[in-house]
């Protein structure tokens, strides 16, 4: 009798048991914002914000079928803080998930302790190329690019035009550094030739000198990596200076990307390489304009396109775990499984976990990087170093 009452008793739990096994894990998830919110890069963390916000928006405020709950630090760009910043949203605000950043030296510092303590990190501009190369985990990924990928191409579009000597200048950290070492590997591979690497410390824009060592060098052309308000500048300055007029500047796209209502004409005509542009004309990314444009009253650019994105990656791995943010691996296999409907174009992610992507040759026309050409199919990072 005992035992009859018993089975009973196991016969009716086990539906109920499997199916809490099996259900959503519906409690709020906390995503931590680590993005500069002032200084030359603030204007690119509120873009990625926004983008971020505009997918949570069109699910309903959920994601993996659970609420959202933000939690927000400025980084201010600077690598002296990141860790504290990093560590202060793991342990006191206990996020289940960080999203940041657009500085590489901070990236690099939230990848350490995003691989130390197992959390779940996703990059939405910051291109270091050590996150998704000798510093890679199951557990971090990117929406955005490597630093290589957009030097890279441009590198190869450079040397097609038939330039050979070519001056580069950019910000001596690691984003400008390996901006420039992806453009000399394909534009020296093209024939061309690196003849002068100039740069200043991150985030000075103090260009005078080195726009007359520009001059004085006479190079066929001008590569460089610059963003944000130090882009702004730059541009203003190299027009200023009058080289515009004498040696075509090319650039990473960040050079013109949000950037084009501030450099007003002195950005006319400039050409750069990157994996979006304004003129895509996609029923995707038309879609996504207008409801960007609608809901923040700004314009958006490839900042609020990454940050977007980054919320679409994020939706793919809860997906694939039920909401459960533990399931590591299985976030993983998720989200290497799924093709990203990005209005960049779709896209897919590599071993690595950085996007395999467009990029995109870009010319500036009035207030438009308007698209050229596709200059690099599918372009994938070499992911050196990393081992998963
Ligand atoms: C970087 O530090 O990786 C970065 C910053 C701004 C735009 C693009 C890259």
């Amino acid at each position: 009798m005992k035992l009859f009452r018993l089975t009973l008793l196991a016969a009716a739990l086990s539906p109920l048991a499997l199916s809490s096994a099996m259900a959503q894990n519906t409690n709020k998830l906390k995503v931590g914002l680590m993005l500069p919110y002032t200084g030359t890069f603030a204007a690119l963390g509120n873009a990625i914000e926004n983008g971020f916000r505009l997918h949570v928006m069109e699910q309903g405020g959920k994601l993996g079928g659970r609420e959202i709950e933000f939690v927000k630090v400025d980084d201010e760009s600077d690598p002296a803080k990141a860790t504290d910043n990093v560590n202060k949203l793991i342990k006191r605000d206990n996020v289940d998930v960080l999203i940041g950043t657009v500085h590489s030296g901070v990236a690099m510092a939230m990848a350490k302790v995003a691989k130390d303590t197992g959390t779940l990190l996703i990059v939405p501009n910051a291109g270091a190329d050590a996150v998704t190369g000798p510093m890679c985990a199951p557990n971090i990924f990117r929406s955005s690019f490597s630093n290589w990928q957009p030097g890279y191409a441009m590198g190869e579009v450079v040397a097609k035009k038939g330039h050979k000597k070519v001056v580069t200048i950019t910000w001596k950290y690691a984003a400008g550094d390996e901006s420039v070492r992806g453009f000399k590997e394909s534009f020296e591979k093209g024939g061309g030739k690196v003849v002068k690497e100039l740069s200043l410390p991150f985030p000075n824009v103090e260009f005078q000198a080195l726009l007359t060592e520009i001059a004085a060098t006479k190079p066929d052309a001008v590569y460089t990596f610059f963003a944000g308000g130090g882009a702004v500048k730059f541009v203003k300055d190299y027009a200023g200076a009058g080289l515009k007029k004498t040696i075509p500047l090319y650039g990473a796209g960040f050079l013109t990307d949000g950037t084009l209502e501030a450099q007003g004409a002195d950005a006319d005509g400039l050409e750069t390489a990157l994996h979006y542009a304004d003129s895509l004309g996609t029923k995707r990314d038309n879609e996504f304009r207008l409801a960007y444009a609608k809901t923040f009253k700004l314009q958006p650019d490839v900042y609020a396109v990454q940050g977007y994105d980054a919320a679409q990656m994020l939706a793919a791995g809860l997906k694939g775990v039920k909401g459960d943010t533990s399931k590591k691996a299985e976030f993983a296999a998720a989200v290497e499984a799924t093709k990203i409907d990005s209005p960049r174009g779709p896209f897919t992610v590599s071993k690595a976990h950085n996007p395999v992507q467009d990029i995109y040759l870009r010319k500036v026309v009035g207030k438009e990087n308007t698209l050229v050409s596709v200059a690099s199919k599918g372009l994938a990072d070499p992911a050196r170093g990393c081992k998963m």
